[in-house]
């Protein structure tokens, strides 16, 4: 696993010029080489010694910027972006908007479905020790070129794949985009880069009675924790996975599942079950990722904000009518910490390099943010009855796009960034 280590760096001294121009004209000559498209070439690329290596620092690109790129980033290799805080920023959020997206599903499409207050559409996250990267989808499409990027997981991973296409498909004309279903997928298609980004459906990543991608919502859920193959083939190949799962454990603190025989069902102790079906996982990545042309990110558990009084003492709600972030420490126990631990260590041990997105926290502080009523429960808006009951009603557990799942992308795309210039 990677993680990104925190460090008190924040801007190394820059190498005297004689010896960083010398270095840039090597290094621009290496980048053209590397580069499929020359336009990538414009970058001036600065170098500096750092420790025992060679650091690279991105800054502005020169000249010739034809589609507004803005060159410029500080290499967040060092920077632990997963620590910092929310900042109001209605100049550059959000990323997009609700109505010029026309692929948004109607889960997630909160102001249109009545919701008035519009603040939790207007945060910023700014990682304490460095800048992330502003989001460029036309640069993210040229690394996307002849590219596939699937997001595997349940309905909050859909969620993620639903704003990563509506950060993208902005900078794309009409009639050169698509969006399709396919059973067990949803394709995002970009024509004039062959880019494709996918959604596959896998609630627990093995194997389960809830993959049916429209008819999942069983009432006796039971995993299958050591297959995985009817999904992992869909996999095979893809150049950037993303993996999230964690709602559909969390039911209940123990979950039927099968291993080995699929007729012996037993009641296994969830954090148990989710390490075998991680074990499982790991499995088929050691088999079939090659590190070289593939890359893969695992989400960390999306917080939910079922519980008022966690936040608000003695309050008896939920997340219903929050309009402002938590500022300042907060853990809710919609993190489950045994589960979060058990990953991070299962992570670790891998063989196969993974990239841990560790936005847990960061998302915490957004019980502002989530759908509430303002959404829709098995294919249907809430009723008016329905909204008036936010008790019962309120889903505190998806995100309202634009919103938190931009920001993740945001991560993603800094780490997309330093693997592509890398
Ligand atoms: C990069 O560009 C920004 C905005 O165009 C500017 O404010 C900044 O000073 C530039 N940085 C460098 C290192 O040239
Ligand atoms: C942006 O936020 C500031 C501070 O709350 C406010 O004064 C300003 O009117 C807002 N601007 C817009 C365009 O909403
Ligand atoms: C288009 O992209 C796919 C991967 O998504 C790749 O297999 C294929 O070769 C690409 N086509 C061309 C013409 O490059
Ligand atoms: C959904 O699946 C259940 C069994 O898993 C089945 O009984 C039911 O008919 C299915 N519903 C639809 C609409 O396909
Ligand atoms: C599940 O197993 C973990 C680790 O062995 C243990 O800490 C936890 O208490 C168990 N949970 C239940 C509900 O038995
Ligand atoms: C497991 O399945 C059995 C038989 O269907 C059922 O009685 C039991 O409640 C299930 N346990 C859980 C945790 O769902
Ligand atoms: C993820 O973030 C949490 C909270 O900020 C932190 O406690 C944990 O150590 C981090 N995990 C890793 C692997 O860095």
């Amino acid at each position: 696993m990677t993680v990104q280590q925190s460090s008190n760096r924040k801007y190394h001294s820059i190498l005297p010029i004689a010896l960083a121009s010398v270095l840039i004209l090597g290094t621009t000559r290496l980048v053209f080489d590397n580069s499929k498209n020359s336009k990538d070439s414009i970058f001036q690329w600065q170098y500096w010694l750092q420790g025992s290596g060679l650091r690279r620092y991105i800054i502005n690109a020169s000249v010739n910027d034809d589609d507004n790129d803005d060159n410029s980033y500080e290499d967040i290799e060092d920077c632990n972006v997963f620590e910092g805080k929310w900042v109001w920023d209605n100049v550059s959020r959000p990323l997009y908007k609700e109505e010029s997206c026309p692929f948004l599903v109607k889960q997630v499409t909160c102001q249109r479905n009545g919701r008035t207050d519009n603040m939790y559409q207007f945060w910023r996250w700014q990682p304490n020790e460095c800048n992330l990267p502003r989001f460029n989808a036309a640069k993210l499409l040229r690394i996307l070129r002849n590219k596939r990027l699937m997001y595997v997981g349940d309905s909050i991973q859909r969620g993620t794949f639903d704003s990563m296409v509506c950060m993208l498909q902005s900078v794309i004309p009409d009639g050169k985009k698509s969006l399709h279903k396919v059973p067990s997928k949803k394709v995002f298609y970009a024509e004039e880069y062959n880019a494709t980004v996918e959604f596959y459906w896998a609630p627990f990543m093995v194997e389960s009675n809830s993959d049916h991608s429209t008819n999942h919502s069983v009432i006796r859920r039971m995993v299958k924790l050591d297959r995985i193959a009817d999904h992992s083939k869909n996999w095979e190949g893809v150049d950037f996975l993303v993996f999230e799962s964690y709602v559909w454990w969390m039911y209940k603190p123990i979950i039927n599942a099968t291993n080995g025989d699929p007729n012996d069902m037993r009641e296994y102790n969830v954090t148990t079950a989710y390490k075998m079906a991680l074990q499982t996982w790991a499995k088929w990545l050691e088999s079939s990722i090659n590190s070289k042309t593939q890359k893969v990110f695992f989400m960390s558990l999306s917080p939910t904000h079922i519980r008022s009084s966690e936040w608000n003492p003695g309050s008896d709600g939920n997340c219903f009518n929050e309009q402002q972030p938590i500022h300042g420490p907060y853990r809710g126990t919609g993190t489950n910490l045994e589960i979060m631990k058990m990953v991070q260590e299962t992570l670790q041990n891998l063989k196969v390099e993974v990239t841990y997105l560790n936005i847990t926290q960061l998302s915490d502080y957004r019980k502002d943010a989530h759908t509430t009523i303002y959404t829709e429960r098995k294919g249907k808006l809430l009723t008016k009855e329905q909204k008036a009951d936010p008790k019962n009603f309120a889903d505190c557990i998806h995100w309202c796009l634009p919103g938190v799942p931009d920001t993740w992308n945001e991560i993603l795309y800094a780490h997309l960034l330093q693997e592509y210039y890398n």
